[in-house]
């Protein structure tokens, strides 16, 4: 597969079939994601992988804590800065509209968008969420090191016919995550990701987000032709 092909071909898959995946290809995956470029070549990553009994266990945990707090916990990070400049708020507006619309859920119901949200705590369905952590000590560089090893990851799983959806929602219940996975001290939860068969029949999948034009996100100068 070419990786022009992966790029377009992946979407965030927000329903999965409960088809199993083997331990092998997920390892392959890591391994192959693991030639990601990093700063010093530091590798700043650590993922923990849960299927099975150990996920079931993670989703109930989280269940019962939804109750409690619906929002879920305050973050270890902030998943949006405050005050976001307009052009980046009516993209992350538009992007959850376009999602709801699909749905068929108004923006006054609440209680269908919150049941939505909820749907993150149960990997969309996904029968393996791979929770991707950070050493809590790196910066910038490193964090944005971990995004080339995260796109990795769902590029590779397009390269092996499976969906992803890339999850800092779980941010939100990072303790009972790392508590679940028996994390170091030393390292914070960036995100889950859901990993699996994507159910087609699904509406939420036929979702397609757009970008910003080429002209608004490069800027070239000195070229010729
Ligand atoms: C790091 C990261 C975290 C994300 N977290 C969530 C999430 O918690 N729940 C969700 O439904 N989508 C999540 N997304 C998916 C984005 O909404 C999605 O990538 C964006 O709207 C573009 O759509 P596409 O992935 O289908 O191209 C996340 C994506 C990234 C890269």
């Amino acid at each position: 597969m070419k990786v022009s092909d992966a790029l377009h071909q992946r979407i965030s898959c927000r329903s999965f079939l409960s088809k199993k995946i083997s331990k092998r290809i997920i390892k392959k995956i890591i391994e192959q994601a693991s030639k990601s470029p990093s700063g010093g070549n530091l590798q700043p990553w650590k993922t923990f992988i849960l299927s099975g009994e150990p996920l079931k266990k993670l989703i109930k945990d989280v269940k019962k804590e939804l109750i409690k707090y619906p929002k879920g916990h305050v973050t270890e990070y902030k998943i949006y800065p405050d005050n976001l400049p307009d052009l980046y708020m009516k993209r992350r507006y538009k992007c959850g509209e376009d999602l709801y619309s699909l749905l068929q859920i108004k923006r006054e119901d609440k209680e269908n968008r919150i049941k939505q949200f909820k749907k993150n705590f149960n990997l969309f369905g996904a029968p393996v969420g791979i929770f991707v952590f950070i050493n809590r000590l790196m910066g910038y560089p490193q964090w944005s090191d971990l995004g080339m090893f995260v796109q990795s990851i769902l590029l590779l799983a397009k390269e092996n016919n499976l969906d992803t959806c890339a999850q800092e929602s779980w941010a939100v219940f990072h303790k009972i995550v790392h508590k679940q996975v028996k994390a170091p001290k030393e390292y914070m939860l960036f995100c889950g990701i859901a990993i699996g068969h994507m159910d087609k029949t699904n509406v939420i999948n036929k979702i397609r987000t757009e970008r910003a034009n080429i002209d608004d996100l490069a800027e070239f100068f000195g070229f010729e032709d």
